[in-house]
């Protein structure tokens, strides 16, 4: 006799088993019950729950950025972490509260480097928390740094080698190497974070190793949208024929509507490069003038960049012994300030190929520009203020690519690639808002986008313009247009600085402390101050101008005047945008 295939145990009544029993006869039967129902719990089971979030760790990550690369790539590490049972907390260095991080477990820092090694502008006052002596013991947590850069720059990726150095200085306990990434950062970035989640992500109790990671899954945002073709309307040099200076003022249309471009964004153009410049430099290589070559070199590649990076790679193909002792005597630094790569090839001659020429090169980036309208003004335009880039060194003429491709080259009705660039950091406040604007030079564009919104948008809030450049004759741009401003009231005030005018130099920054009164009453009453323009000297001086005009007109000791300014930065009330 075959046992009953429903025990006595099981979860039914008496009687309902004896049915069962009966009703379940054959083991064909049985089997075809069993994975019948297997399926039906299958297809209507609710999805497994989450890991709940007491087995979630914890990971913070903090992000410094001026341009919002790092912000971006702090997003697609907090997203992928969050799909890997990690809890990510993601913290804008502007935002940080070091003592906080006592707290951390594992930490992650993703930051830029600004201004010549510097942090980014809004990132200082974290960063020097982080570095100064009251920063906390960081015993036991587990860190990794990706650092943000640019092999232009002599002090390549300054500001993630100090976090990285100083994490491991209190203590931090190095998990994951520090990557530095160049302009062309996405591939570099996204391998970095991928290996950072799968080093940091927790073990599978179940299984005791790292949990299944779809490392597949492309990183970066999903409305990420490509650079489009517009074309130049209007192109205008709005500085004097007597001016030492070129500034174009530029004006683009789209063939549908323009990129949603905001008050405070940038537009990037993706430039080419000077024919002439890419025929010396293939001739210097010794490579016959060859159409597709060129092209390529032309369009894609930048040529004239040239770093230590660019040197130890030429040292390597070629084997140049100077170019080695160079490395070595650590002079390379020195050697390459003011010299292009057609100097090296130029300096210490041997004949490449178009495969090292390449090597030796890193793709052509966009460069940004702010834009300098406001679409509730110009309709789907979009206007460019761009300063033509010509200096001498080392006995040649040196010319940007893309302010010169735009100033020489590039003419009305011709056609360009351009991607828009937000800068959520830069934006106007509520319509009823005072605002400050600080802009010489090219700093004024989206200052002119600013006027050209509050008046469209009939704000009732007050507007301060200072604007400053060499001469009120030849250099005083878009001068009509504020002169139309202030008559209707678009703008309420202005203050110009022109430096060559008179003997003394006068600067924004001197017409900031001329005014302290009147500025401090403003930010008293709530207004937003706006820096824009060059960061090297300008933005820094206005920012030391403004702390000594709080220290004065509030009667503060210096360190008081200095915490003024930082609160205004925290509140985000002092905003730059600066290069
Ligand atoms: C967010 C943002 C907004 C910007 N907005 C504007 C704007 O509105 N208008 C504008 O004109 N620019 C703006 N810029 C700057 C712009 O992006 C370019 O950097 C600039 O136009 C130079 O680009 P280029 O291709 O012509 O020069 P490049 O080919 O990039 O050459 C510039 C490089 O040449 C070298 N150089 C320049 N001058 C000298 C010198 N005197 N001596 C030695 N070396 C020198 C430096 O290494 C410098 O980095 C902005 C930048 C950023 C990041
Ligand atoms: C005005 C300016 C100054 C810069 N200075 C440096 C520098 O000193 N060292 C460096 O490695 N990169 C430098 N960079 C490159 C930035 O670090 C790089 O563009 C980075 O991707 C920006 O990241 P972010 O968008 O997060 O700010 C500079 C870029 C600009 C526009």
């Amino acid at each position: 006799m075959t046992p009953s295939p429903i025990p006595k145990t099981a979860p039914f009544a008496e009687e309902e088993i004896e049915l069962l029993n009966r009703v379940i006869g054959n083991a064909t039967q049985r089997v075809w019950l069993a994975g019948f129902f297997a399926g039906l719990e299958a297809s209507t089971a609710p999805p497994p729950a989450p890991a709940p979030s007491a087995t979630a760790e914890p990971l913070t990550i903090v992000y410094a950025t001026e341009s919002g690369n790092s912000e971006k790539l702090a997003a697609d590490l907090g997203r992928l972490a969050r799909k890997n049972g990690l809890k990510p907390t993601v913290v804008d260095m502007a935002d940080l509260d070091v003592a906080a991080l006592i707290s951390a477990r594992r930490l992650v820092v993703i930051a830029a480097t600004w201004g010549e090694g510097d942090p980014p502008g809004r990132a200082a006052r974290g960063y020097n928390e982080l570095m100064g002596e009251g920063a906390p013991r960081l015993d036991g947590i587990e860190f990794g740094v990706l650092a943000l850069g640019d092999t232009a720059y002599a002090e390549f990726c300054a500001t993630g080698k100090k976090i990285d150095e100083r994490l491991a200085v209190l203590g931090g306990k190095r998990v994951i190497e520090r990557v530095d990434c160049d302009l062309d950062f996405a591939t570099d970035a996204a391998n970095w974070i991928e290996h950072a989640v799968k080093v940091l992500a927790p073990a599978d109790p179940a299984r005791g190793k790292v949990i299944a990671v779809d490392f597949s899954t492309k990183l970066g945002s999903v409305t990420e949208v490509g650079p489009v073709e517009a074309e130049i309307t209007e192109h205008i040099n709005l500085n004097s024929s007597r001016s030492a200076k070129e500034t174009i003022h530029l004006e683009l249309a789209f063939d549908g509507a323009a990129p949603a471009y905001k008050p405070g964004d940038s537009l990037d153009i993706y430039p080419n490069n000077d024919p002439a410049y890419v025929e010396a430099l293939l001739k210097s290589a010794g490579l016959a003038a060859d159409e597709a070559l060129g092209a390529e070199f032309a369009t894609s590649r930048d040529i004239s960049t040239l770093s230590v990076r660019t040197l130890e790679t030429y040292a390597t193909l070629t084997g140049n012994q100077h170019v080695k002792q160079l490395i070595e005597s650590e002079a390379a630094k020195t050697w390459i300030a003011g010299r292009q790569l057609i100097d090296l090839i130029d300096q210490f001659p041997t004949a490449l190929s178009a495969e090292q020429l390449r090597a030796l090169t890193r793709p052509l980036a966009p460069r940004a520009y702010s834009i300098a309208s406001s679409r509730r003004d110009v309709g789907q335009e979009a206007h460019l203020l761009i300063s033509a880039v010509r200096y001498k060194s080392h006995g040649r003429l040196r010319k940007g690519v893309a302010s010169i491709d735009v100033a020489e080259r590039l003419k009305k009705g011709d056609r360009l690639q351009v991607k828009l660039r937000p800068n959520k950091h830069f934006a106007l406040p509520a319509p009823d808002r005072d605002i400050i604007m600080i802009g010489p030079g090219t700093g004024i564009a989206p200052f002119r986008a600013f006027v050209q919104e509050r008046r469209a948008s009939a704000a009732s809030g007050r507007s301060w313009l200072f604007f400053g450049d060499r001469s009120f004759t030849h250099d005083f741009l878009y001068q009509l247009e504020w002169q139309e401003a202030l008559a209707d009231k678009a703008l309420t005030r202005m203050d110009v600085a022109f430096s060559r005018d008179k003997r003394e130099k006068v600067y924004v920054q001197h017409r900031l402390w001329e005014r302290r009164r009147d500025v401090i009453s403003w930010l008293d009453d709530g207004a937003y101050l706006y820096v824009c323009g060059d960061a090297k000297s300008m933005a820094k001086d206005v920012r030391m101008a403004l702390v000594r005009a709080y220290s004065d007109v509030k009667a503060l000791a210096p360190e008081a005047a200095e915490r003024a300014v930082a609160e205004l930065e925290r509140d985000k009330r002092y905003m730059q945008d600066v290069y």
